[in-house]
């Protein structure tokens, strides 16, 4: 096919490459599958993909348990996904959806490693978070059929896509993004490249001040927590939440809004820096804004 009839027919998407196996990467291959692609699931470590694969079982299993799938749903999306330990196998994809760490060294070397075996047609997405959808596509060889895929954590209960379109990023390559969107069930908010686009740049500046209203005295995390939960009816408190999301994913937020926007309105709290140094990340260390060591999760001040 010459590249005036790729630009003219928008692609169908069958085969599915997600880049990264970890809390989003298992999110989107879970949902990808139960939506009927075919799902790539590549990470480095051998031992990602066989907890990512226990964990996707897990969590179509509590689907059926709520009767929202069938078992023949969740059989058939299971057989739908291959792990694979190489990139190069992610050649046959129609749609790459990159979920790799948020770091963008580690991101464009993945890329850079897999652009030779991609085909011309195929969409290359990313779900970062926060770094500029522009400057990675300007890296590959195909930024108008580039743009940022991201999903919310928990991903297959959450209705929210945000698709994010580079400078560069074509009509088509969104269009057929959106299709996927749709077919996944879920909704998309089309959003431009700027730093931490919708969903971080509202929620991420709401989090921070949660921290300085802990930093500051104001409240304990129990009344903090308590007060957006039954004042603002958040499923979460946001204490709670930045645990849930990482300390460590939020101060890498907050540092890209401060730099991107050169905003003092977005200076991290010291307090959320000083937890991310001692290591205090939230759920995934067992402590943050929470100590998660027992039954229930116990707050820390
Ligand atoms: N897979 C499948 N189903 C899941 C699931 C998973 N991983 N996790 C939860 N569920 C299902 C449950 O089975 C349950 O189903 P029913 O509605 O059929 O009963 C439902 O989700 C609710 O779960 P629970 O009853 O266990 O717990 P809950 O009512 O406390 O809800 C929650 C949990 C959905 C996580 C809710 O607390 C919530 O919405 N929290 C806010 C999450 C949020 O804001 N996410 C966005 C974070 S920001 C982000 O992701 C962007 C970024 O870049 C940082």
């Amino acid at each position: 096919m010459v590249r005036q009839e790729i630009w003219e027919h928008r692609m169908a998407i069958e085969t599915v490459g997600v880049i990264g196996a970890g809390q989003m990467g298992n999110g989107i291959a879970h949902v990808m599958a139960l939506a009927g692609y075919k799902v790539l699931l590549n990470d480095v470590s051998e031992e990602a993909l066989e907890k990512a694969m226990v964990t996707i079982a897990r969590n179509l299993e509590r689907q059926v348990a709520r009767e929202k799938i069938t078992p023949e749903q969740r059989d058939a999306a299971l057989e739908r996904i291959t792990t694979t330990l190489t990139l190069s196998d992610l050649g046959e994809a129609d749609l790459i959806i990159e979920a790799a760490t948020e770091n963008e060294e580690i991101k464009q070397a993945i890329f850079e490693a897999l652009l030779p075996h991609l085909k011309p047609e195929t969409i290359l997405t990313s779900n970062t978070s926060s770094i500029s959808i522009t400057r990675l596509a300007s890296r590959t060889d195909r930024p108008e059929r580039f743009m940022g895929f991201h999903f919310m954590n928990p991903v297959p209960v959450m209705q929210l896509v945000e698709l994010i379109r580079g400078i560069a990023t074509s009509q088509e390559t969104y269009e057929t993004c959106l299709e996927v969107v749709e077919r996944l069930g879920k909704t998309a908010s089309p959003a431009e490249d700027f730093p931490a686009f919708i969903v971080n740049r509202i929620l991420m500046p709401m989090i921070n001040e949660a921290v300085y209203t802990l930093y500051e005295g104001v409240g304990s995390v129990k009344s903090i927590d308590s007060a957006m939960r039954l004042g603002a009816n958040h499923p979460m408190g946001p204490l709670e939440l930045a645990d849930f999301i990482g300390l460590d994913t939020c101060l890498a937020i907050m540092n890209v809004l401060h730099e991107g926007l050169a905003d003092t309105k977005y200076r991290p709290c010291p307090l959320l820096t000083k937890y991310v140094e001692a290591g205090w990340l939230g759920r995934k260390t067992g402590r943050g804004f929470y100590d998660y060591s027992g039954e229930e999760p116990v707050p820390t001040r």
